[in-house]
Protein backbone atom coordinates (compact mmCIF):
# COMPACT_ATOMS: atom_id res chain seq x y z
CA UNK A 1 0.00 0.00 0.00
CA UNK A 2 1.03 3.59 -1.06
CA UNK A 3 1.76 5.53 2.51
CA UNK A 4 -0.44 8.55 1.93
CA UNK A 5 0.42 12.35 1.86
CA UNK A 6 -1.65 15.00 3.43
CA UNK A 7 0.34 18.13 2.46
CA UNK A 8 -1.20 21.75 3.33
CA UNK A 9 -0.65 24.49 1.05
CA UNK A 10 -0.84 28.24 3.26
CA UNK A 11 -1.04 30.13 -0.11
CA UNK A 12 -0.34 33.67 0.50
CA UNK A 13 -1.27 33.26 4.29
CA UNK A 14 0.63 32.95 7.43
CA UNK A 15 3.28 35.93 9.69
CA UNK A 16 5.71 34.81 12.22
CA UNK A 17 3.18 33.66 14.51
CA UNK A 18 1.57 31.40 12.80
CA UNK A 19 4.56 29.46 13.66
CA UNK A 20 2.28 28.44 16.79
CA UNK A 21 -0.10 26.33 14.28
CA UNK A 22 3.12 24.73 12.93
CA UNK A 23 3.88 23.75 16.29
CA UNK A 24 0.71 22.10 17.01
CA UNK A 25 0.49 20.29 13.89
CA UNK A 26 3.93 18.63 14.71
CA UNK A 27 3.21 17.76 18.36
CA UNK A 28 0.16 16.17 17.38
CA UNK A 29 1.54 13.69 14.65
CA UNK A 30 4.57 13.02 16.63
CA UNK A 31 2.50 11.54 19.45
CA UNK A 32 0.68 9.57 17.09
CA UNK A 33 2.04 7.94 13.83
CA UNK A 34 -1.55 8.88 11.79
CA UNK A 35 -0.43 6.68 9.17
CA UNK A 36 0.67 9.36 6.39
CA UNK A 37 3.35 11.60 5.47
CA UNK A 38 2.64 15.27 6.62
CA UNK A 39 3.79 18.23 4.61
CA UNK A 40 3.14 21.93 5.03
CA UNK A 41 4.04 24.02 2.25
CA UNK A 42 3.95 27.85 4.12
CA UNK A 43 4.86 31.32 2.32
CA UNK A 44 8.52 31.39 1.13
CA UNK A 45 9.43 34.14 3.76
CA UNK A 46 8.19 31.45 6.32
CA UNK A 47 9.97 28.33 4.82
CA UNK A 48 13.74 28.72 6.65
CA UNK A 49 12.16 29.11 10.40
CA UNK A 50 9.41 26.40 9.69
CA UNK A 51 12.20 24.09 8.09
CA UNK A 52 13.98 25.11 11.38
CA UNK A 53 11.39 23.97 13.84
CA UNK A 54 10.18 21.04 12.24
CA UNK A 55 13.49 19.52 11.53
CA UNK A 56 13.72 15.77 12.98
CA UNK A 57 10.35 16.11 13.41
CA UNK A 58 7.92 13.45 10.87
CA UNK A 59 6.48 17.20 9.35
CA UNK A 60 8.35 18.28 6.52
CA UNK A 61 8.04 22.00 4.85
CA UNK A 62 8.20 22.76 1.38
CA UNK A 63 7.68 25.63 -0.99
CA UNK A 64 4.58 26.23 -3.23
CA UNK A 65 6.36 27.53 -6.08
CA UNK A 66 9.99 27.68 -7.63
CA UNK A 67 12.04 29.00 -10.17
CA UNK A 68 13.33 26.95 -13.25
CA UNK A 69 16.61 28.37 -12.69
CA UNK A 70 18.70 28.07 -10.09
CA UNK A 71 19.62 31.72 -9.56
CA UNK A 72 19.78 35.09 -11.74
CA UNK A 73 18.21 38.29 -12.02
CA UNK A 74 14.48 37.21 -11.46
CA UNK A 75 13.76 39.60 -9.73
CA UNK A 76 11.16 38.35 -6.91
CA UNK A 77 11.50 34.88 -7.92
CA UNK A 78 12.91 31.76 -5.47
CA UNK A 79 14.54 28.77 -6.92
CA UNK A 80 14.62 25.24 -6.23
CA UNK A 81 17.88 25.18 -4.10
CA UNK A 82 16.81 28.41 -2.35
CA UNK A 83 14.12 26.50 -0.84
CA UNK A 84 16.29 23.05 -0.44
CA UNK A 85 18.72 25.36 1.22
CA UNK A 86 16.12 27.00 3.67
CA UNK A 87 15.61 23.47 4.40
CA UNK A 88 12.76 22.54 2.41
CA UNK A 89 12.14 19.56 1.42
CA UNK A 90 9.40 19.84 -1.11
CA UNK A 91 7.76 22.71 -3.92
CA UNK A 92 4.40 22.30 -5.37
CA UNK A 93 4.49 23.46 -9.28
CA UNK A 94 1.51 24.06 -11.48
CA UNK A 95 -1.24 24.86 -8.70
CA UNK A 96 -4.06 26.24 -10.80
CA UNK A 97 -3.74 29.64 -9.37
CA UNK A 98 -0.02 29.58 -10.73
CA UNK A 99 -1.74 28.40 -14.07
CA UNK A 100 -4.17 31.28 -13.98
CA UNK A 101 -2.68 33.99 -12.35
CA UNK A 102 1.07 34.02 -13.44
CA UNK A 103 0.64 32.56 -17.22
CA UNK A 104 2.05 29.49 -16.39
CA UNK A 105 2.11 27.11 -19.49
CA UNK A 106 2.58 23.34 -19.14
CA UNK A 107 6.26 24.20 -20.82
CA UNK A 108 7.17 26.24 -17.68
CA UNK A 109 5.86 23.89 -15.19
CA UNK A 110 7.75 21.09 -16.08
CA UNK A 111 10.80 22.85 -16.34
CA UNK A 112 9.85 23.94 -12.56
CA UNK A 113 9.43 20.64 -11.91
CA UNK A 114 12.46 19.43 -13.20
CA UNK A 115 14.28 22.47 -11.02
CA UNK A 116 12.68 20.70 -7.95
CA UNK A 117 14.07 17.38 -8.78
CA UNK A 118 17.93 18.98 -9.55
CA UNK A 119 17.37 20.82 -6.18
CA UNK A 120 16.74 17.27 -4.91
CA UNK A 121 12.79 18.10 -3.45
CA UNK A 122 9.64 16.01 -3.61
CA UNK A 123 8.13 17.80 -6.57
CA UNK A 124 4.51 18.00 -6.36
CA UNK A 125 2.42 18.48 -9.72
CA UNK A 126 -0.93 19.98 -9.77
CA UNK A 127 -3.44 19.84 -12.64
CA UNK A 128 -7.20 20.22 -12.80
CA UNK A 129 -9.62 21.12 -15.28
CA UNK A 130 -11.91 24.44 -15.08
CA UNK A 131 -15.82 24.50 -14.78
CA UNK A 132 -16.46 24.44 -18.30
CA UNK A 133 -13.67 22.09 -19.54
CA UNK A 134 -15.79 19.75 -16.97
CA UNK A 135 -19.09 21.08 -18.79
CA UNK A 136 -17.72 20.68 -22.17
CA UNK A 137 -16.89 17.11 -20.93
CA UNK A 138 -13.18 17.71 -21.56
CA UNK A 139 -12.17 16.42 -17.92
CA UNK A 140 -10.05 13.52 -18.44
CA UNK A 141 -8.45 15.12 -21.89
CA UNK A 142 -7.30 18.28 -19.86
CA UNK A 143 -5.98 16.59 -16.83
CA UNK A 144 -4.35 13.96 -18.88
CA UNK A 145 -3.14 16.82 -21.18
CA UNK A 146 -1.55 18.59 -18.79
CA UNK A 147 0.29 15.83 -16.92
CA UNK A 148 1.87 14.71 -20.60
CA UNK A 149 2.88 18.49 -20.47
CA UNK A 150 4.39 18.77 -17.26
CA UNK A 151 5.81 16.13 -16.30
CA UNK A 152 9.25 16.13 -15.91
CA UNK A 153 12.10 13.95 -16.76
CA UNK A 154 13.77 12.12 -14.53
CA UNK A 155 10.53 11.22 -12.51
CA UNK A 156 10.56 8.50 -10.02
CA UNK A 157 7.71 7.47 -7.50
CA UNK A 158 9.80 8.61 -4.74
CA UNK A 159 10.06 12.36 -5.69
CA UNK A 160 7.52 12.71 -7.69
CA UNK A 161 3.53 13.46 -6.73
CA UNK A 162 0.61 14.28 -8.91
CA UNK A 163 -2.20 16.51 -7.47
CA UNK A 164 -5.59 16.30 -8.84
CA UNK A 165 -7.34 19.70 -8.34
CA UNK A 166 -10.64 20.16 -9.86
CA UNK A 167 -10.24 24.56 -10.62
CA UNK A 168 -14.09 25.20 -9.60
CA UNK A 169 -13.36 22.98 -6.72
CA UNK A 170 -10.84 24.55 -4.97
CA UNK A 171 -11.82 27.44 -2.64
CA UNK A 172 -15.30 27.01 -3.27
CA UNK A 173 -16.27 24.66 -0.72
CA UNK A 174 -18.36 22.26 -3.45
CA UNK A 175 -15.97 19.01 -4.52
CA UNK A 176 -15.52 16.50 -6.77
CA UNK A 177 -18.16 13.68 -6.27
CA UNK A 178 -16.39 10.22 -5.04
CA UNK A 179 -16.98 8.92 -8.79
CA UNK A 180 -15.11 11.88 -10.30
CA UNK A 181 -12.17 11.60 -8.35
CA UNK A 182 -11.95 7.90 -9.02
CA UNK A 183 -12.18 8.56 -12.84
CA UNK A 184 -9.99 11.32 -12.98
CA UNK A 185 -6.97 9.26 -10.54
CA UNK A 186 -7.80 6.08 -12.43
CA UNK A 187 -6.78 8.27 -15.72
CA UNK A 188 -3.85 9.99 -14.14
CA UNK A 189 -2.46 6.51 -12.82
CA UNK A 190 -3.17 4.70 -16.36
CA UNK A 191 -1.23 7.44 -17.70
CA UNK A 192 1.45 7.51 -15.02
CA UNK A 193 2.04 3.93 -16.16
CA UNK A 194 2.38 4.99 -19.71
CA UNK A 195 5.25 7.39 -19.15
CA UNK A 196 6.98 5.60 -16.06
CA UNK A 197 5.82 2.13 -16.21
CA UNK A 198 5.97 0.08 -13.20
CA UNK A 199 6.70 3.06 -11.14
CA UNK A 200 4.00 4.79 -12.26
CA UNK A 201 2.08 2.86 -9.80
CA UNK A 202 3.70 4.06 -6.79
CA UNK A 203 3.58 7.45 -7.29
CA UNK A 204 1.13 9.16 -5.35
CA UNK A 205 -2.11 11.11 -6.55
CA UNK A 206 -3.26 13.43 -4.50
CA UNK A 207 -7.12 15.07 -4.35
CA UNK A 208 -7.52 18.79 -3.55
CA UNK A 209 -9.80 21.23 -3.52
CA UNK A 210 -12.54 22.29 -0.65
CA UNK A 211 -10.89 18.89 1.73
CA UNK A 212 -11.95 19.81 4.98
CA UNK A 213 -12.49 17.65 8.03
CA UNK A 214 -16.05 16.46 7.66
CA UNK A 215 -15.33 15.06 3.94
CA UNK A 216 -11.74 13.66 4.41
CA UNK A 217 -12.23 10.38 5.30
CA UNK A 218 -14.74 9.93 2.55
CA UNK A 219 -11.93 11.28 -0.19
CA UNK A 220 -9.19 9.73 1.26
CA UNK A 221 -10.92 6.05 0.89
CA UNK A 222 -11.15 6.59 -2.57
CA UNK A 223 -9.57 4.32 -5.35
CA UNK A 224 -6.27 5.24 -6.42
CA UNK A 225 -6.41 8.65 -3.84
CA UNK A 226 -3.25 8.88 -2.07
CA UNK A 227 -3.70 11.77 0.21
CA UNK A 228 -4.60 14.85 -0.30
CA UNK A 229 -3.14 18.80 -0.96
CA UNK A 230 -5.24 21.21 1.27
CA UNK A 231 -5.49 24.74 1.61
CA UNK A 232 -7.67 26.52 3.61
CA UNK A 233 -8.20 23.91 5.76
CA UNK A 234 -4.39 23.67 6.40
CA UNK A 235 -4.79 26.90 8.55
CA UNK A 236 -6.13 25.78 11.13
CA UNK A 237 -3.97 23.32 13.17
CA UNK A 238 -7.47 21.31 14.46
CA UNK A 239 -8.61 21.26 11.31
CA UNK A 240 -5.53 20.03 9.61
CA UNK A 241 -4.78 17.52 12.23
CA UNK A 242 -8.68 16.15 11.38
CA UNK A 243 -7.83 15.48 8.16
CA UNK A 244 -4.52 13.86 8.67
CA UNK A 245 -6.41 11.48 11.02
CA UNK A 246 -8.96 10.70 8.23
CA UNK A 247 -6.27 8.53 6.17
CA UNK A 248 -7.74 5.17 5.86
CA UNK A 249 -6.03 2.44 8.46
P1 LIG B 1 -8.74 24.54 -0.85
O1 LIG B 1 -7.42 24.71 -1.73
O2 LIG B 1 -8.52 23.34 0.04
O3 LIG B 1 -8.83 25.81 -0.08
O4 LIG B 1 -9.87 24.33 -1.79
C1 LIG B 1 -6.76 23.58 -2.26
C2 LIG B 1 -5.58 24.01 -3.06
O5 LIG B 1 -5.67 25.05 -3.76
O6 LIG B 1 -4.52 23.36 -3.05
Amino acid sequence: MIRPLIAGNWKMNGLQASEAELRSVIDAVKKSDGGADVLICPPATLIARFAEIARGTPVAIGGQDCHAKASGAFTGDVSAEMIADAGGAAVIVGHSERRALHAETDAIVKAKAEAGFRAGLTVIVCVGETESERLAGRTLAVVTGQLEGSLPQGAGAGTLVVAYEPVWAIGTGRTATKDDIAEAHAAIRQRLGERLGSAGQDVRILYGGSVKPDNASEILAVANVNGALVGGASLKAADFLAIVGGVPR
